[in-house]
Order: C-alpha cells, then sequence, then structure tokens
C-alpha cells in the first residue's frame, strides 16, 4: 500500500499554517492539478512536433520563448485563477503581473512563478521543471492587485515549491514546516509522499555551476573554482562537477545528496541570470526548510527587497558549509 497523498498531506497540515481558512490548501490543489496537466503534456514532447521548439518570440527579459514556457504558463494561471483565490500572478514569461478582476480580486493571497524552467532542455528530453511562490497581498482584498504585492522579500512567503518533471515527476513543497516531497504515480494520477521532511546534509561534494563563465567572474569566484579541482583527501577534493543546464534539476540534485549552485555575476550580467521572485526566494525557502542556505554571494537571499518585477540576482544555493566556503572565496 502506498503512503499518504498529496491531497491528504496538504489538509493535514493545514492546522500548522497561520491563516487556517483552507484558502492556501486550495491553491496547492490547483498548483497539484496543473502540474499533472504539464506532466502529461511534456512526456509527450518527443512525439508530438506541435509542442516542441521555440514560438519566435521573446520575453522582457530577452529569451527566446519556447512553446512548453506558454503552454505551461497558461495551464497554470487558469488553473490558479479558477478558484478566485488567488488576486494575481506575476510570471516570467508574462511583460507585466496579471492583476484578476471580478471576485478574484477577493483573493488574499499572490503567486509568482517560472512556469517552465530550464525549457532550453526540453528539446533534448532533459528534465524541466515549474517553481512557484506564494504570498498573501498587502493590499486590502477586494482591491485591484499592486505591483507592492509583488514586491516583497522572500521572508514573507508563505508557501514555495517546485515541480520536476524528470525520469519521475515530483512536486516538492514547504510552508515553512518542513520541506516535503511527493512522487507522481502516472498509472494513478496521484502525488505519493515519497519525502518526507527533507533535510540537505550540511557537507557536499557537489559543484554545479556554468564554468564557461570562469573567465566572466570575479578572481575571488575563479579561485573557489580552482579550489575545488584541487587534489586533497582530507578535504575530499576535488569536488565532483555537475551541471545541467535547468536550475530545478541541479537544485533537486544537490538537494539531495548535498552540494552548493552557484550562478555568479559575470562580466557581461553583473546582476546575474536568475530571477529574485520567481525562481530564487521559492528554492531559497525551500533548502533554508531543509537546512541549507541561500545568498547572493553575500546576503540572504530572503531578506532583498525585491525592486523590479524581473530583478535578476547572483545566486549561491546549497549545503550551508559549501555556501559559507563560497562566501569565504568571494568575500576575501
Ligand atoms: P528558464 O528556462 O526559466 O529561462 O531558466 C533557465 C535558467 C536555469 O534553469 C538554468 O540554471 C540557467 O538558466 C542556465 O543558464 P546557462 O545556460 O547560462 O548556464
Ligand atoms: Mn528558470
Ligand atoms: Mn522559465
Amino acid at each position: 500500500m502506498q503512503s499518504i497523498t498529496l491531497g491528504e498531506f496538504i489538509i493535514e497540515n493545514q492546522q500548522h499554517f497561520k491563516y487556517s481558512t483552507g484558502e492556501l490548501s486550495s491553491i496547492l490543489s490547483s498548483i497539484r492539478l496543473a502540474s499533472k496537466i504539464v506532466h502529461h503534456e511534456i512526456n509527450k514532447a518527443g512525439l508530438a512536433k506541435h509542442i516542441l521548439g521555440a514560438v519566435g518570440t521573446e520575453n522582457i527579459q530577452g529569451e527566446e520563448q519556447q512553446k512548453l514556457d506558454l503552454y505551461a504558463n497558461d495551464v497554470f494561471i487558469k488553473a490558479l485563477k479558477n478558484r478566485g483565490i488567488i488576486c494575481g500572478i506575476a510570471s516570467e514569461e508574462d511583460d507585466d503581473f496579471i492583476a484578476f478582476d471580478g471576485d478574484s480580486m477577493k483573493g488574499n493571497y499572490i503567486v509568482a512563478m517560472d512556469p517552465l524552467d530550464g525549457s532550453s532542455n526540453i528539446d533534448v528530453n532533459v528534465s524541466v521543471g515549474t517553481i512557484f511562490s506564494i504570498y498573501r497581498r498587502i493590499s486590502p482584498a477586494g482591491t485591484p492587485v499592486t505591483l507592492e504585492d509583488f514586491l516583497q522579500p522572500g521572508t514573507e512567503q508563505v508557501a514555495a515549491g517546485y515541480v520536476l518533471y524528470g525520469s519521475s515527476t515530483m512536486l516538492i513543497y514547504t510552508t515553512g514546516n518542513g520541506t516535503n516531497g511527493f512522487t507522481y504515480d502516472s498509472s494513478l494520477g496521484v502525488f505519493y509522499l515519497s519525502h518526507p521532511d527533507m533535510k540537505t546534509s550540511k557537507d557536499g561534494k557537489i559543484f554545479s555551476m556554468n564554468e564557461g563563465n570562469y573567465n566572466r567572474t570575479s578572481q575571488g569566484l575563479r579561485d573557489y573554482i580552482d579550489y575545488t579541482k584541487e587534489v586533497d583527501d582530507f578535504s575530499n577534493r576535488p569536488y565532483t562537477a555537475r551541471y545541467i543546464g535547468s536550475l530545478v534539476a541541479d537544485f533537486h540534485r544537490n538537494l539531495l545528496k548535498g552540494g552548493v549552485y552557484v550562478y555568479p555575476s559575470t562580466d557581461n550580467a553583473p546582476k546575474g541570470k536568475l530571477r529574485l521572485l520567481y525562481e530564487c526566494n521559492p528554492l531559497a525557502f525551500v533548502i533554508e526548510q531543509a537546512g541549507g542556505k541561500a545568498t547572493d554571494g553575500k546576503n540572504r537571499i530572503m531578506e532583498l527587497k525585491p525592486t523590479e518585477l524581473h530583478q535578476r540576482v547572483p545566486y549561491v544555493i546549497g549545503s550551508s558549509n559549501m555556501v559559507d566556503k563560497v562566501h569565504s572565496f568571494m568575500n576575501k
């Protein structure tokens, strides 16, 4: 017999949540539904040419949009809008936030999301994901959602997580009471609790970075990269280099095995590449709840006050002692 389902878990854990009105549970159920729909579409990607490849447009950040980026965006927005609990959504794929009208304006929550992370990996059959972050609005319920509702620091997140469409599909999330992972049984259409109360190790051996950027990064980080390659049995080096180019997949592996992921500031992208609202804050909440750390190379990610929707930020995330080690080189 399988263990507890995601639906059961959401309801059972509602009592731990400060506002136990059932609204957050309903939002998580919408995310569960949307992720099943996207899972099924992604699993057809090798066969269905109409969902492979680029659309021919760019998002506001100048990145080529893939058909599945827009498909996933649409599915998550529709699922979240349906229940009238969310008053607005900010998505990596939309220039501005979407303000819902009608009854949805009464909703107390907003969602920020990266509907499809690692989408350039779709055409080559590599894992991709969805990353989400949920906040309570600041503006009064019943009025249109405002930009300020979305520009809250990550410490204000009430829930966050990701779906990994990998060799199996998993949904991992936290509401600030630990991090839990669920694996999708596609024959039954049910997520089961497979990774209760996940904890990442304090130390690890995996280093994940696009090292093609080596010559574009700071001297301190270059010294750290050289350090990861040195041979020293006592400190378990050289580390193992692993980087697939889907943040969710790189993050997930390091969460389970112990490691550090770095997307730094570079000469041509001084703020790094990853987005504070859609990628960095949600995964920071997940890793902190699993005992790890996330920073911009200096400051705790979740304490940064966002100034714009699509803000980018340098990112260091993973096992706490490894994050500290990266800092000791970067801030010399
Ligand atoms: P997205 O597909 O949502 O635009 O995100 C891509 C991100 C992230 O998933 C990944 O870690 C990073 O871009 C890879 O960037 P590089 O190709 O520069 O390494
Ligand atoms: Mn992404
Ligand atoms: Mn994306």
